[in-house]
C-alpha cells in the first residue's frame, strides 16, 4: 500500500510541497554557485517571508554547501529572518530625529508589553518588533508603523494604544 505523507514545516505548517515549488523558482533564477548563497537566501526570504529550516536544506543541496554554513550565513546577517513574522508586525524608528524624541524609550515600553525583543517574535505569532534607521517621517518623531499604518508623535503613553488596536483588526 503506498501512502502518501505530507511534510509540514513545523515552524509555520507550510507544506513541503509548497516549499519545493518555491525553492524551485529561486533555483531556477541561479546557477548553484557558492558565491550565490546570498541573493539566493534573499530571494527565498522573498517567497516566505523568512528562511523556512527545510528550504534552506535544498539551497544546501543546490549550492553543495554545507547545511550547517548556510544556518551559521543565515544567523550572522541580520536582515535574515530564521522564524516566520507575527501576524503584526511593529516597527520603531531608531533614527536621530525619533530617538531624541523619546524612541528608545518607546521602544523599551513595546519589548515589555510584549514579552520579547526587537528582532523577535512572540510564541504565538501574533507580534513582531522590528526596528528602522528611518522612516523618512521625521517631522512626526517618533514614529511607529503597526503593519501599514504610521503613528506619528508617538509617546510611550500610547503604546497600549496602538496595541489595543492590533487586537481590534486581528
Ligand atoms: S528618524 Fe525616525 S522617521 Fe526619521
Amino acid at each position: 500500500m503506498v501512502t502518501t505523507e505530507t511534510v509540514q514545516d513545523p515552524q509555520s505548517g507550510l507544506q513541503e510541497e509548497y516549499i519545493e515549488s518555491q525553492t524551485a523558482d529561486v533555483f531556477s533564477l541561479f546557477k548553484g554557485g557558492k558565491d550565490e548563497l546570498i541573493p539566493i537566501l534573499q530571494k527565498t526570504q522573498q517567497k516566505f517571508g523568512y528562511l523556512p529550516e527545510p528550504a534552506m536544506k535544498k539551497i544546501a543541496k543546490f549550492t553543495h554547501i554545507p547545511e550547517s554554513t548556510i544556518f551559521g550565513v543565515a544567523t550572522f546577517y541580520a536582515q535574515f529572518k530564521l522564524v516566520p513574522l507575527g501576524r503584526n508586525v511593529i516597527k520603531v524608528c531608531r533614527g536621530t530625529a525619533c530617538y531624541v524624541r523619546g524612541g528608545a524609550e518607546i521602544l523599551q515600553k513595546v519589548e515589555e508589553r510584549l514579552g520579547i525583543k526587537a528582532g523577535e517574535t512572540t510564541p504565538d505569532f501574533e507580534y513582531s518588533i522590528e526596528t528602522i534607521a528611518c522612516f523618512g517621517s521625521c517631522a512626526l518623531a517618533p514614529v511607529v508603523v503597526v503593519n501599514d499604518k504610521v503613528y506619528g508623535k508617538m509617546n510611550v503613553s500610547r503604546v497600549d494604544e496602538i496595541l489595543e488596536a492590533c487586537k481590534e483588526t486581528s
